[in-house]
């Protein structure tokens, strides 16, 4: 019996079995609905079309409850072309002007790419897993930057489970409002009423400056109330609803036009939420910093979304600007730890994101690596296990009056190479 998982390799091979017989009625819209079941989208000149009729049989068959009975299994469009607009859709590889439609209950979409912002750098730092210390090497990189005399603005958009924002300033300088007002008050047209009331500037920087918008305010309110709401599309008398990642790149485009920064670090929710999504594919973000500790749950979690991106032809969009961070590399065996991540690393971005380079081929504007590339994507930038900063009750403390020794042995290769990624950035945006 066909399951969920087998819809769209048996559709693709349905299609391509059939490619000659189904050219002159291209385009064609394949559409998985809210509850995975699949249904054609035709021009309405094809109404009568024996070979569409053919192909709606053979996939009930196939697919069994995952498709439509054959009668209804095609819905009739003027132009099907139109129906792509505003929405994520995608090429199978050799199906040409076949386009796949799927259309999720939820927000998050992972397919759905933007280009890197033209602005300042946007830095994510995203983890599948939580716990790793992504929020921790947040605020000594902003401190650290700060240090080298850069504006630095960092965003808590880790809204479920905050907690950047303590780490860089004391609860008596947290500001009255925070990113989850604002998403709230946007919704009824009211976003000024917080806009200037949602950041603080970090006492931690003596050269440059941080500027902390954190996830709520001193006060959080009524938070899980508001929370339930921020990521709601609004709706806007006639207008079609504008969904809540756009929401929030308003948000980040006002800040930065407000704060003028040198560079924004953003701290996304783990997991593959809708949150964790925006963050990672629809800020714009010049770089998206994958962290990670070795072993099958964090690698069979990236293989997921890597997964996805690849079937969806999206990997092509995100690649270029992902780095593996190997977090809390630990202080026995080390070496052997990094080796064994480095491989689990290579392993799943040759699999899934570079390019295939046959036995023999000149490599020529290949997109791939070797393992051993130390300016590949896959190879990880490190970040100790240190004892002084393992179950800190307040990492703000610690920051206060940290050994910048200490932080150059701990983080040292990972903020380094963020500095020149950050120069690497600013160059092209000049
Ligand atoms: N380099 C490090 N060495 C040792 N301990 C660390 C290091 N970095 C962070 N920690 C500790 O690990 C714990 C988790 O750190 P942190 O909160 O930064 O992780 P996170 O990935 O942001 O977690 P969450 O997913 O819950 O937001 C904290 O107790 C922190 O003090
Ligand atoms: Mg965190």
């Amino acid at each position: 019996m066909s399951t969920f998982d087998l819809i769209l390799p048996t559709v693709i091979k349905v299609f391509q079995r059939r490619q000659a017989l189904i050219e002159p009625i291209k385009p064609l819209i394949i559409n998985r609905d809210l509850n995975g079941r699949v249904r054609l989208i035709a021009n309405w000149q094809w109404e009568s079309s024996q070979v569409l009729q053919m192909v709606c049989v053979e996939l009930h068959k196939q697919l069994g409850a995952h498709a439509y009975a054959p009668e209804h299994a095609v819905l009739f469009e003027e132009d099907v072309m139109t129906l792509l607009e505003g929405v994520t859709s995608f090429v199978p590889e050799g199906l040409e002007q076949i386009y796949v439609i799927d259309r999720l209950a939820t927000e998050g979409d992972w397919a759905n790419i933007s280009p890197v912002s033209t602005g300042v750098p946007r830095i994510v730092f995203y983890s599948i897993k939580g716990g790793v210390g992504r929020s921790s090497a947040l605020a000594v990189t902003a401190w650290s930057l700060a240090q080298s005399g850069k504006k630095v603005m960092v965003l808590d958009l880790d809204l479920e489970s905050p907690g950047l924002s303590s780490a860089l300033l004391p609860q008596e300088r947290m500001p009255q409002y925070g990113i989850t007002d604002w998403l709230v008050e946007d919704l009824v047209d009211n976003s000024d009423a917080v806009f200037e009331s949602m950041y603080a500037f970090s006492d931690l920087s003596h050269d440059g400056e941080i500027i902390v918008i954190p996830a709520h305010g001193g006060d959080a309110g009524e938070y899980i109330s508001k929370l339930g709401r921020v990521w709601m599309p609004k709706r806007c008398e006639g207008n079609t609803p504008e969904p809540w990642s756009k929401r929030l790149v308003h948000l980040l485009e006002e800040l930065e036009t407000r704060h003028r920064p040198d560079v924004v670090l953003i701290d996304s929710r783990s997991g593959i939420d809708e949150i964790a999504s925006s963050c990672v594919t629809d800020l714009g973000a010049a770089w998206v910093l994958l962290f990670a500790i070795d072993g099958e749950q964090t690698f069979s979690g990236y293989d997921i979304v890597f997964q996805y991106w690849l079937q969806s032809d999206k990997a092509r969009d995100i690649r270029e600007r992902l780095r593996l961070v190997g977090a809390m590399i630990p202080e026995t065996n080390a070496s052997t730890y990094f080796q064994g991540l480095k491989e689990r690393s290579w392993d799943l971005f040759s699999s899934k994101l570079y390019d295939e380079i046959a036995a023999g081929d000149v490599v020529t504007d290949e997109w791939s690596f070797d393992l051993d590339d130390e300016a590949a994507p896959h190879y990880p930038l490190t970040i100790r296990w240190h004892r002084g900063f393992a179950a800190l009750s307040s990492m703000h403390t610690k920051l206060q009056s940290v050994d910048p020794q200490e932080v150059q042995m701990v983080f040292g290769n990972f903020i380094d190479a963020l500095k020149s990624m950050i120069s690497q950035s600013e160059g092209t945006h000049e």
